[in-house]
């Protein structure tokens, strides 16, 4: 099975050699000066702490490689957006909307939080979320904030005209919406060729806030696959098969609606920048992962989470998955090295991040 399974992961090549792509931190300015982050539990680094909900990691042994220790990031140590803030030059990480206080604003808000969705009502079997279109009213919060900083709309407008702006979101769409017909009725509404597009429709009217938001620069991820993922095998069985086709066939849908958007919202909006990022690692890199079980005792949250203190595994660099749902520090890294250099236009199109932060 494990060999099988990495075959799905064995998507076009980026980094060869991780030593050469690694960031040394400097006290250069980051690329951009400012980066804003969008999304679900893949992105968020503690929003959901103080959240009523199954769905939140600020427990060991999460962040058990984090210096900070458990913060709420749903891995054993930084998250993808953590290590594409680190290429980019940023000293820090970007703060999740609820602490983000003071001047640290001006260099971003993380408004990522754990089960939520496009649509508002995903995620709601687990507890309290910050669903996207949330997540847009926080950013309009965290705006009025700026122009008081900078007391000058225009320069608020010159700088959040420059930012990267991060979106990525969909899995709970699927996994805690339309795959729980016992919670939802979405699939009962929709086939999955219109639920992708009824998604993907409001999806491009969210992001089109963002644009009317001032944003500029933005990278839209498509959906991993969510078929893979080990809580999800263990919930929906496979039928035999590696993964659970129907995920993946629904995921696949949906990138295949969102890589048109993008085009389109390039043609449409021809001030602003748009790429699509395929959220994979680089194959030869992830031939040595183990795809087949995860670092952490899972149990914990709806039983996708860890269990509360309990011990992971020791290697944890080797591992595709830390919880039944997210993958390691490690495997981030690489797909963020991806995202962030490739030149495949299968992993990044039509920019991969470092040409989309260069861009004027
Ligand atoms: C995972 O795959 C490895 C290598 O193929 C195998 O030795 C191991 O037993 C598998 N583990 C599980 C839990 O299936
Ligand atoms: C991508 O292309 C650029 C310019 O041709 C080159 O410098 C860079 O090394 C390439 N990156 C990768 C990851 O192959
Ligand atoms: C606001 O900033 C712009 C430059 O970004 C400057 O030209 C303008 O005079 C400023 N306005 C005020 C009221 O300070
Ligand atoms: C979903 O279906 C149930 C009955 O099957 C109904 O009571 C409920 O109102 C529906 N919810 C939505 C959001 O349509
Ligand atoms: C399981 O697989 C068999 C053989 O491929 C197929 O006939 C059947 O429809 C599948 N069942 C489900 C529930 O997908
Ligand atoms: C782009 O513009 C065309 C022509 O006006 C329009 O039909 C289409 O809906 C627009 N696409 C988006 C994503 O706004």
């Amino acid at each position: 099975m494990a060999s099988k399974l990495k075959l799905f992961w064995m998507l076009p090549i980026s980094c060869l050699l991780l030593s050469n792509c690694l960031h040394t931190r400097g006290n250069a300015d980051p690329q951009v000066p400012c980066y804003f982050i969008f999304g679900d539990s893949l992105s968020d680094n503690g929003n959901n702490n103080n959240l009523k909900t199954l769905a939140k990691v600020n427990y060991r042994p999460y962040g058990i490689d984090f210096p900070e220790g458990p913060a709420g990031r749903f891995s054993n140590g930084r998250n993808m957006q953590d290590v594409i803030v680190e290429l980019l030059g940023f000293q820090k990480y970007i703060p999740p909307f609820a602490r983000a206080n003071g001047r640290s604003i001006l260099k971003g808000v993380n408004y990522a939080s754990g089960s939520a969705g496009i649509r508002d009502e995903s995620g709601a079997q687990l507890g309290a979320r910050i669903p996207l279109n949330k997540q847009l009213k926080n950013h309009k919060i965290i705006i009025s904030r700026i122009t008081q900083i900078l007391r000058n709309d225009t320069s608020t407008r010159k700088l959040l005209n420059q930012c990267i702006y991060s979106v990525q979101i969909g899995s709970n769409d699927y996994i805690n919406n339309y795959f729980v017909p016992e919670v939802y009725n979405t699939s009962r509404q929709y086939s999955p060729e219109q639920y992708a597009a009824v998604l993907v429709e409001q999806y491009s009217q969210q992001i089109k806030v963002l644009y009317g938001h001032g944003a500029r620069k933005f990278a839209l991820y498509g959906l991993g696959l969510i078929g893979c993922i080990p809580f999800v095998i263990s919930a929906h069985g496979t039928n035999g098969s590696l993964c659970v086709e129907k995920l993946n066939n629904a995921a696949t849908l949906f990138n295949a609606r969102l890589m048109p958007l993008v085009k389109e919202l390039n043609t449409n909006l021809t001030d602003a920048k748009f790429t699509y990022v395929n959220p994979s690692p680089s194959p030869q890199d992830a031939l040595s992962f183990v795809t087949n079980s995860t670092c952490c005792k899972v149990g914990g949250g709806g039983g996708e989470l860890c269990v509360r203190n309990s011990d992971p595994c020791s290697d944890r660099s080797r591992y595709v998955f830390w919880d039944g749902v997210h993958p390691t520090d490690a495997w981030n890294e690489l797909v963020a090295q991806s995202a962030y250099r490739t030149n495949s236009t299968n992993e990044a199109h039509p920019f991969n991040i470092q040409t989309l932060a260069k861009l004027k």
